[in-house]
């Protein structure tokens, strides 16, 4: 099973800003919708009260601590750990799962992903939480595709 981290970044590595995300641009959303269609989606129980609502059409996964969390929607399933929710996937019938965030989820699985898929904005914002540093002797910059709003840098990891 692959284990692939999916955000969009700005220039100056800001995700998120006051629990959101702070700019709009349909095209970077359908980039996001393409790629995760059908696949597992793990977030960050913040990143979850984010979104607010499922996203179509993939199973949500939150990671939260509290071991009361729970929601009214059959399509979200729980886990108290990252590492819970990785072991519980490992043994399904899905190939690829995609780590959606937010900041502090990226922080702590960069170091166990097999590859990045981020979307570079083309502009700076300001904002409170930012995407980890990338560590060039890790990773190989395998492709880069270019849309109006954004470039699609694909990461693999350095086989060692
Ligand atoms: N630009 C992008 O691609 C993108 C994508 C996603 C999110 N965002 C933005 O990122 C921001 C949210 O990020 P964030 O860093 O504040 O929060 P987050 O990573 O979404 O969620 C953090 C929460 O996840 C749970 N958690 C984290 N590690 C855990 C672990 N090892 N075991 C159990 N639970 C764990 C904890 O929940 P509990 O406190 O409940 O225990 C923690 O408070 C928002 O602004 C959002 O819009 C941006």
């Amino acid at each position: 099973m692959e284990k692939i981290i999916i955000a969009a970044i700005s220039k100056n590595n800001v995700i998120g800003k006051d629990g959101k995300i702070p700019w709009h641009s349909k095209e970077e959303l359908q980039h996001f919708k393409k790629n995760t269609m059908s696949f597992p989606v793990i977030m960050g129980r913040k990143t979850w009260e984010a979104i607010a609502k499922p996203l179509q059409g993939r199973l949500n996964v939150v990671i939260t601590h509290d071991q009361s969390f729970s929601t009214q929607f059959h399509e979200v399933i729980v886990f108290q750990s990252l590492q819970l929710a990785f072991s519980y996937f490992s043994t399904s019938i899905y190939t690829k799962v995609f780590i959606i965030g937010g900041g502090e989820i990226f922080s702590e699985v960069i170091d166990k992903v097999d590859s990045l898929i981020l979307s570079e904005m083309n502009f700076e914002t300001e904002g409170d939480t930012f995407f980890p540093e990338i560590d060039g002797t890790k990773w190989i910059l395998d492709s880069n595709e270019l849309y109006t709003e954004f470039t699609v840098h694909h990461y693999i990891r350095k086989q060692n």
